[in-house]
């Protein structure tokens, strides 16, 4: 959601900026903007649309741009002002001295516009940016100190954001804040980087400074200099970054997302690996920080999380409930954090989310946290700040997702699901020997599996082809597909726009049947096991309406090829792991429908990978 880079050193800023906001693409993609200090001015680049336009620009102007060595970037995904050139970062006070880029949402932005008007600001946008910009300019012209207007501007300030600023008076200074919006700090010799997120600088340096909330730095070519708001200085707590420069390659795949589908089978192996040592062993979950009496005795299990995140969730409450017999509550974070939740210390808060960063998320947890609970975060990103504050962690490890809707994260999530419920059904001794070997036997060859559905895509292809003209669908499965169901309808959703949605199979009665007719095909989930036979009677309710029907399934009953137009079949697998397979084809279909569109498949409209506002 919006990404930010800033540059003070010795090299060509420009490089920097730009290569920096490539690695933060997936945070927004709809402008984009530079600001670079040069010869005693600052130019502000911007443009509407992908980064590449403002390369493109950039490239032109590369005799005027490349001499700079102190810049800040931006890229952004509109929250207020539609995605305009003028709307894009960096934003300017009246004079042009002060440019600004910013992550985040200023709440009091209009009120704080009212009175710098009545200064006689005038405002050229209609972001909430803007009045960041005109506020610190005018803290700046009494204090002509750029950090102590900083400081004395965030003050009045409510909301998120991370902020990076710099001023034409001050040609040897970037100064850098955040609050509930992350934000860090890449240390080099004789230079600076600040970005969002590590993919951004990891290229250029490991060694780097996450800031806290409310705290400031100010950075010269060699100098970091860090206060709180009280203007408390404060020692910088510099990490090393537990990562290693990626070429993000498509490695052959048309779309990142064809080739992140493609890893699953390696992403469960990593899942697994270190935790599921032989089938005859206890899951090992030392990442589980809570001793083994306190897990004993919880009595509940609240699982917290949006978008897909919260699919892999409501796979973990049945997985929860049915082995350890604990009840399990699944809300979508943005909802928990408005009402009375009811949590406490018996209770284990579990925050599921790819990129660490979703504010939702964050805000629920540390509610949870306040009220006593035991924190556990699942999670793709082990250096987010759902991360540096969980009590557990457990790193998912699926590598670095690239397309915007999430797959191979999710099937991590998952795995890691399937490890903590078994883990915690063995520490609470309700789960049998027998039970537990026959699971495990089975996660160790899921792997093949998924390579198997993998090798039947060009079935899945012809599929998509012939339904890629309809306008809507619904996904329809019981127990614990439900979420696949969910989870399939929103990945044609995501990167097609075509409608579709998910019903639990017995609501289909109770009013979506009302839509059904020859335009509106029915996908239904048919696992092998409780739900089988309940789930073909809708899909039998759904053919006497005139749907198309599409089976996804593991029965060879012959059944199923005379009602069903299409039938997607995958290997047989105990229905309680079936989420893992019966997933990976809904991904294609929802990938192929896209791709057949013609649709920006890896960065689709509207929507961003890390949502950082709520
Ligand atoms: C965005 C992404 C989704 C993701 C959701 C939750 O909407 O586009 O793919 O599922 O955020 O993100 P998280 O990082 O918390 O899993």
């Amino acid at each position: 959601m919006c990404g930010i880079v800033g540059y003070i050193g010795y090299r060509k800023a420009v490089d920097i900026l730009t290569s920096g906001l490539k690695n933060l693409e997936y945070r927004g993609y709809d402008s984009s903007g530079v600001a670079l200090y040069n010869q005693n001015k600052i130019d502000v680049y911007k443009a509407q649309g992908k980064l590449q336009n403002l390369v493109n620009i950039l490239d032109e102007k590369r005799a005027e741009v490349e001499n700079s060595t102190l810049g800040i970037g931006h890229i952004r995904w509109a929250t207020h002002g539609a995605p305009t050139t003028i709307n894009a970062h960096p934003h300017t006070c009246n004079c042009g001295s002060l440019v600004i880029v910013h992550n985040g949402i200023i709440e009091n932005f209009k009120e704080l516009k009212v009175e710098l008007e009545k200064k006689g600001c005038t405002f050229h946008s209609q972001t909430d940016t803007e009045t960041v910009a005109h506020l610190i300019a005018q803290e700046y012209a009494k204090t002509k100190d750029l950090t102590e207007a900083v400081r004395l501007a965030t003050k009045k300030i409510e909301g998120a954001y991370a902020l990076c600023i710099m001023h034409k008076d001050e040609p040897e200074t970037l100064v850098v804040t955040k609050r509930n919006a992350p934000l860090l700090v890449g240390i080099g010799e004789g230079e600076y980087f600040v970005a969002s997120d590590v993919p951004a600088i990891i290229e250029y340096t490991k060694k780097a400074m996450y800031l806290n909330d409310n705290q400031i730095a100010t950075l010269t070519r060699n100098s970091l200099k860090l206060i709180d708001e009280n203007n408390t200085e404060i020692t910088p707590k510099i990490e090393s970054l537990p990562w290693e420069p990626v070429a993000l390659s498509k490695m052959g795949f048309k779309h990142f997302m064809l080739k992140e589908i493609h890893e699953q089978p390696d992403v469960i192996r990593n899942v697994l690996n270190g935790k599921l040592h032989t089938i005859d062993e206890p899951i090992n979950l030392e990442e589980v920080k809570l001793d083994k009496e306190t897990l004993k005795n919880l009595n509940r299990v609240q699982i917290i999380a949006c978008g897909t995140s919260l699919h892999a969730a409501m796979v973990g409450k049945y997985l929860i409930e049915d082995f350890c017999s604990i009840p399990v509550e699944v809300e979508a974070s943005s909802e928990y954090i408005y009402r009375k939740a009811i949590t406490d210390e018996k209770t284990l808060v579990v925050g599921v989310s790819q990129s660490g960063e979703t504010a939702d998320t964050i805000t629920a947890i540390r509610q949870a946290k306040e009220k006593g609970s035991h924190i556990l975060i699942i999670t793709n990103r082990p250096d987010s700040t759902m991360a540096r504050e969980a009590d557990s962690l457990i790193p998912v490890n699926a590598g670095i997702e690239v397309s915007v809707a999430a797959t191979k994260s999710y099937i991590a999530q998952l795995m890691s699901f399937y490890l903590l419920a078994i883990y915690m059904a063995e520490v609470k001794g309700c789960i049998t020997k027998e039970i537990s070997t026959s699971l495990k036997k089975e996660l160790i060859i899921l792997p093949q599996k998924i390579e198997q559905v993998l090798n039947e895509k060009e079935q899945i292809k012809k599929i998509a082809k012939e339904y890629s003209s309809f306008k809507n669908f619904i996904y329809i499965a019981r127990g614990v597909n439900l979420a696949t169901a969910f989870e399939g309808a929103l990945k044609l959703k995501e990167i097609s726009y075509i409608n579709a949605t998910g019903y639990a199979a017995g609501e289909l009665k109770h009013g979506p049947i009302a839509m059904l007719d020859e335009t509106m095909p029915v996908l239904s989930i048919l696992m092998k096991g409780k739900v089988y036979e309940k789930i073909l009677s809708n899909a039998e309710e759904s053919k006497a309406r005139n749907a198309k029907l599409i089976a996804l399934t593991d029965s060879k009953d012959a059944k199923i090829d005379e009602l069903f137009d299409h039938v997607i079949r995958i290997p047989e697998v105990n229905e309680i792991l079936s989420p893992i397979i019966s997933v990976i084809p809904l991904q294609l279909l929802a990938y192929y429908i896209a791709e057949y569109l013609g649709k920006d498949v890896d960065q689709p409209r509207n929507l961003a990978k890390s949502v950082t506002v709520e």
